[in-house]
């Protein structure tokens, strides 16, 4: 028994010591590994009476296990140390700068849903947001669509089966136009209404200027007597804010959307030759968005009362925005994750779009 006191204190005095995990490894190899001193004694047992075998048997178990739990107690107290000096010794300032080789870029897209959202939100609308994945009802049939409509071909639409009912007519889609927050807005609130929606739109479609997945934002207006003129200085006003120029050329010409009557394409003058588009001067046309006078129809499916109320509304590619005002000549590269073409045409991220700082500090200080 007086074996068992000693190894116990010098043993315990030994963890104690321990500096680092390697030597704690030591001390259990020697104690209680296969040749280990406490390893020894336990052989030792059957040499033994079978009283002294009792007495000293249950010693050495209590010798083992206090041995295991000061190893443990001490492996964690190391453990936590070497963590702790390993923070000490890795800090890093975060406020310091981040090297410019170093720092990411944001994206086009991004940076045009800020402009966008900037511009629209000085003129006091409020960004609203619906969901990807539609029902037909709010992507189509309450913007004046119904089934079989031929406008319905004008969209080259994603459907998702619906797993609840096999009437294709119940089936969804990934919503072709960001149209469909219109009807969700009239159903969550009231007139006044002035909304924005940026977001995500579908399409099966593929090549230089179309994506599967693109991007657009809705306008949306209603209020007692809303008209036309409305319509025209708003977005006259968001063409010249959005180009950061101080008058634009425009002009609209009549053209058909289910959901709007009448409906109008509104046109950026420009001026094209073989390898330069310069927006706001020269002789030439380039369609920038669809808008229109919102359909009675649509009021109505909205729970509005279309004798009491009117109001307008637009659609706007922002990729193709974001194509026109950057200069990038292929859609395709948007969405193809490359790094290089991100430093190149991405901004930096402290350059906040704003109305009184600035749009994008003149067509993109990033690069
Ligand atoms: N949803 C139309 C499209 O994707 C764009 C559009 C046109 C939206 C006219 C409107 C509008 O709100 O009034 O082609």
């Amino acid at each position: 028994m007086e074996n068992i006191e000693n190894l116990k204190s010098t043993t315990l005095a030994q963890i104690a010591a321990a500096q680092d995990l390697k030597a704690l490894e030591d001390i259990r190899v020697n104690v209680l590994g296969k040749k280990g001193s406490v390893t020894e004694l336990m052989k030792g047992l059957a040499t033994l009476s079978v009283e002294e075998k009792k007495e000293m048997g249950k010693g050495l178990n209590i010798l083992k296990s206090e041995i295991e739990n000061a190893l443990d107690a001490r492996r964690q107290s190391l453990a936590e140390a070497e963590l702790n000096a390993k923070l000490a010794r890795e800090t890093i300032d975060v406020t310091l700068p981040i090297r410019p080789e170093n720092q990411g870029r944001i994206h086009p897209v991004s940076k045009i849903y800020e402009e966008v959202i900037a511009i629209f939100g000085e003129m006091g609308f409020e960004v609203a947001e619906g969901p990807d994945i539609e029902d037909q009802f709010h992507n189509f049939n309450a913007l004046n669509t119904p089934a079989n409509h031929p406008a319905r071909q004008m969209q080259d639409t994603f459907y998702i089966p619906n797993p609840e009912s096999d009437n294709f007519d119940d089936s969804y889609v990934v919503r072709t136009q960001t149209s469909s927050v219109q009807i969700r807005t009239m159903e969550a609130k009231r007139p006044p209404i002035r909304i924005i929606a940026p977001g995500r739109t579908y399409r099966s479609d593929y090549d230089a200027t179309h994506t599967p997945m693109f991007h657009q934002v809705e306008g949306l207006v209603i209020d007692k007597n809303i008209t036309m003129a409305h319509l025209k200085g708003c977005l006259y006003d968001f063409v010249k804010a959005f180009f950061e120029l101080d008058d634009i050329p425009v002009r609209y010409r009549p053209s058909y959307f289910p959901f709007t009557e009448p409906s109008a394409e509104m046109d950026i003058g420009c001026k094209k030759t073989k390898t330069e588009l310069k927006i706001g001067a020269g002789d030439d046309w380039l369609e920038i968005l669809g808008c229109g006078m919102v359909h009675p129809n649509v009021l109505r499916a909205g729970g509005i009362d279309p004798d009491e109320y009117q109001g307008f509304a637009f659609g706007v590619g922002m990729d193709r925005l974001a194509m026109l005002k950057y200069g990038i000549p292929d859609l395709r590269t948007f969405f193809e994750s490359d790094v290089r073409w991100l430093k190149h045409y991405g901004f930096v991220p402290l350059d906040e779009a704003s109305m009184t700082g600035g749009l994008s500090n003149n067509g993109g200080a990033a690069r």
